[in-house]
Parts: structure tokens; sequence; C-alpha cells
């Protein structure tokens, strides 16, 4: 039976030892202790009955990138125990504590172009999906495709940012400024499609019941010219009330008999 475990310090050497017997790009014990004191909970060993480490997985973080995302820097599993789900059981775990543990939005990596099961494990049973190729990566000058697997909280991101740009779409055809309708403008000339008004306010210039400008209300209810009619018959500054009016003479009227006595 093999464990998968969060890796300590004391498994370094045997991390190392299961990377000099399965790949050819190897770390110096530095390398090692820089990933494990960094992101300790990055890294994990497979352990089998006897407390033997047969495969581990070492991981980081890059943060200083525009989306924060876990890398993998090395995975290996000795030949004694391939093919038993023990690789797969050890990314998932370094992968879930990139999400859980640092709200990595994705996780990358590079493979040999011809490493087949690697690449069948990456692709097939884990998910990841080539970024690009990146030509002459290895120290022999063979090509890597760089792989990438999204995250929930990249999806979600996705997601809201899809369902905003709809939600503006959708709003946008149901504008009345799009092509589709009438525009705002011709539809206020035209007016029928208001509300039929009293025709008190129609006789006032009022268009659709709104309160008419002042101006457009003394205009029609005091036009100059009667204003100045009715100055001139009655000799009175503009405005006057007609029944002051009335009442001057009246008294005027009063005044001339009492002279012509
Ligand atoms: C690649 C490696 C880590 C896989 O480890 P493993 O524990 O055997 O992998 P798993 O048992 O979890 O396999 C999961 C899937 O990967 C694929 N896979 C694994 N080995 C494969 C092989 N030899 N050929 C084709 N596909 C393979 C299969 O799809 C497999 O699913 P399946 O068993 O249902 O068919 C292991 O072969 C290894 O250590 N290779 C040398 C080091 C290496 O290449 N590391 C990766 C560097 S990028």
């Amino acid at each position: 039976m093999v464990s998968i475990r969060p890796a300590t310090i004391d498994d370094l050497p045997a991390m190392q030892h299961a990377n000099l017997c399965c790949l050819p790009e190897n770390y110096q014990m530095k390398y090692y202790l820089y990933h494990a004191l960094s992101w300790p909970q990055l890294l994990y060993v497979a352990e089998d009955y006897g407390g033997k480490i047969v495969g581990y997985v070492l991981a980081k973080m890059e943060e200083d990138s525009e989306q924060k995302h876990g890398h993998i820097t090395s995975l290996a599993v000795l030949r004694s125990h391939r093919k038993m789900g023990v690789a797969t059981k050890l990314m998932q775990a370094a992968q879930h504590a990139m999400e859980e543990t640092f709200g990595a939005e994705y996780v990358s990596l590079h493979v040999r172009v011809t490493n087949r099961a690697a690449f069948t494990l990456y692709h097939d049973t884990l998910g990841y999906r080539i970024h690009e190729t990146e030509s002459k990566y290895y120290a022999d000058n063979e090509d890597a495709y760089m792989m990438r697997k999204m995250f929930d909280i990249s999806l979600k991101k996705e997601e809201d940012k899809r369902r905003k740009a709809n939600a503006i779409k959708d709003k946008d055809k149901d504008s009345p400024d799009t092509p589709a309708k009438k525009p705002a403008a011709s539809a206020a000339l035209e007016l029928p499609d208001e509300p039929e008004q009293p025709s008190s306010s129609a006789s006032m210039g009022s268009r659709g019941g709104d309160t008419p400008s002042p101006m457009v209300m003394g205009l029609v209810q005091c036009p100059p010219d009667v204003i100045a009619r009715q100055a001139d018959e009655a000799n009175t500054p503009q405005g006057g009330n007609q029944n002051d009016l009335d009442e001057d003479a009246a008294k005027k009227n009063k005044r001339k008999k009492k002279k012509k006595k």
C-alpha cells in the first residue's frame, strides 16, 4: 500500500534520490530546500508500507505574474510503483493546496513533447491543456509543451465576465437608442404615442401635460398687443386689473361732475 502525505525537510534527500532515478532534470539540494521553506504546503511524497519514498511532487507558486498561479517543478514515481494512480494522487494533492491555500487561478508545467506517459497523465487524466510550445526548452534542445489547468476561481471569473458582457449586450438591445427602435428625438417630435391631454393644457401649447414654460404661459395668457390695447384703453400701466380700471374711471367722472357744479 502507498500513502500520500505532505513532505517534510527530512524527506528531501529521498525526493532527490527518486528524481535522479527517474529524470534527466536534476537539482541541487538547496533548490529542494528553497521549495520546502517557501511553499511547504506544495510538496508531497508517496510512501510505501515500509516507509520508502516511491514518488514525489515538487511545486511552487508564481506570485509575481498577472494571475497568481502554481507551477509543477518536478514529478516522478519509481518504476516499481507506476500505473497505480500514485502520480495522479500526488498531482491532485498539490493542485488542491495551490487552489485552497494560495488562491491560485491555474497551475502550469512543462513536459517534453516526447514524454507520452506524462503527457497522457496531464492531458487525459488531469485535464491540462497545451498553452504553448517552447522551442528547445530542455538542455538537450528538446521542445516543451507548456501546459495549464484552470482552477474554479478563474473559471468563475471568466463566467462572470461573460455574464456581464451579455447583460450589457442585452441592455443595448432593449435601449431605445438602438436603430431597431424609434430614436428618442423623433419619437418626441411625433408625439402621438403619448396619452391625450386635457384641452386646457393643449391650448396653452403644452406638450403631453408637461408644465409649460413661463414664457409660453405669458404669451398665451397675455399677448403683448392685448396688454397694449388694455393699457391704451385704461390709460394705466400695463398689467392693471380691469376692476381697478373701472373704479378709477368712476372716480374721475365724479370729480368732473363736482367741478361742473
Ligand atoms: C509520468 C509518471 C509520473 C506517471 O506516474 P504513474 O504513477 O504511473 O501515473 P498514474 O498511475 O497516476 O497514471 C495516470 C494516467 O497517466 C497515463 N499514463 C501513465 N503512464 C503511462 C504510460 N506509460 N503510457 C501512457 N499513459 C500513461 C494513463 O492515462 C494513466 O491512467 P490509466 O492508468 O487509467 O491508464 C511516471 O511514469 C514517471 O515517473 N515517469 C518518469 C518521470 C516523468 O516523466 N515525470 C514527469 C516529468 S514532466
